[in-house]
């Protein structure tokens, strides 16, 4: 029998991710879609993540999204995603990622793909697809609010965009003024139309949204006044830490998957801590997509989507499929070498 020869190594940088992701966010909100229904339908593995945090360095920490996805993605692999938010006063992004896509046959990593747009990418086509979801019984926003204005808020107003949504309103809330008008000049470059408002104060923002979206690094709740949500917003809860346990409690709550975002003082899992039961959590988004929970309108409806690894596979697989099709994947001659058991 001749010796099966491991596949190809590929490195593809964050210029080729970007090529290959431009212009597809219709087919990249549809592969969000097919493995939040994949991993719904259990043709997942996506144990929880792993969060190194470092004693002296309490702001920044690197985590591990391990994953393997099924249906015809087929493919295990691992996000290694690094979150240091001082890097931003220093002119760089806060994160940075790698995606390694490892082979579902023989389990050798096959490709390490740039991973920070492959990330902002998944989060974005998460958001759309869930607010495109979440959206169809109550109609869709005209008014939408930036809470926290960086690469992510971008991303998903980016994705918003391309499938279809238009806007009003379009409100911007950000601790920082340099961020916000970075991202109202985005907005203008981006052909938006609507009438855009830097809001300063936060209550203004919320109470003029009908679309609200949380993408701060807040690390615990500042947001706790139920009174801003009284006309009932969809908030799509992306940075997972600002709302205080008594909004989420007065709140229909859909989430990615229960297990993930009860975890890591996320504002789900504070409010599991302060009253001792999950009850609060309405269902996931496959069970709104399969009909199995109903979303009233009266109250705020809030999506907290922890991230889920087999999203970033999903992407990945997506980026990889683009540029092996386009004959510019770039491979490393002899990366496994040591390949005769006995030399
Ligand atoms: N749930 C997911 O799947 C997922 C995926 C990716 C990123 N995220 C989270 O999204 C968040 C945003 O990521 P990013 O890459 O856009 O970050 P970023 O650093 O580029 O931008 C964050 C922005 O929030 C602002 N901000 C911080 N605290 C604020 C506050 N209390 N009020 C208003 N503005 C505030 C900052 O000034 C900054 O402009 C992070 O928390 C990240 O962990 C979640």
């Amino acid at each position: 029998m001749r010796a099966a020869a491991p596949p190809p190594f590929a490195v593809i940088s964050g210029a080729q991710v970007q090529r290959a992701l431009q212009g597809s966010e219709k087919q990249v909100v549809e592969r969000a879609g097919a493995a939040y229904r994949l991993h719904g339908a259990g043709d997942s593995v996506n144990p929880p993540s792993y969060f190194l945090r470092f004693p002296e360095r309490p702001t920044a920490r690197i985590i591990a999204l391990p994953a393997s996805i099924g249906g015809d993605v087929r493919v295990d692999g691992l996000k290694w995603i690094s979150s240091f938010p001082e890097n931003v006063a220093t002119g760089i992004p806060r994160a940075s990622a790698v995606l390694i896509l490892n082979d579902h046959d023989t389990g050798y990593p096959f490709a390490c793909l740039e991973g920070s747009i492959i990330s902002a990418t998944r989060t974005a086509a998460s958001a759309a697809s869930a607010a495109d979801r979440l959206s169809r019984d109550r109609g869709r926003p005209a008014r939408i609010g930036f809470f926290g204005v960086g690469l992510n808020a971008r991303y998903i107003h980016t994705f918003l965009a391309a499938t279809g949504w238009s806007f009003d309103e379009i409100g911007v809330h950000d601790t920082s003024p340099g961020s916000a008008a970075g991202f109202c000049d985005y907005l203008g470059r981006s052909g938006a139309t609507g009438q855009v408002t830097v809001h300063d104060d936060p209550e203004s923002l919320i109470r003029g949204s009908d679309l609200v979206v949380f993408a701060t690094v807040a690390g615990q709740p500042h947001v706790s006044d139920l009174s801003w949500f009284e006309h009932a917003p969809l908030v799509l809860h992306v940075s997972l830490r600002d709302l205080a346990p008594e909004i989420v409690l007065a709140s229909t709550n859909i989430v990615d998957d229960v297990d993930h975002c009860l975890k890591a003082n996320t504002s789900l899992h504070l409010a599991e801590q302060q009253t001792g039961h999950r009850d609060f959590v309405h269902g996931t988004l496959d069970d709104v997509i399969g009909g199995r929970v109903k979303l009233p309108a009266d109250r705020p409806l809030v999506f907290s989507p922890f991230g889920l690894g087999v999203l970033d596979l999903a992407v990945g697989k997506f980026v990889y499929d683009e540029v092996l099709r386009s004959g510019a994947l770039n491979v490393v001659d002899d990366f496994f070498h040591e390949l005769r058991r006995y030399g």
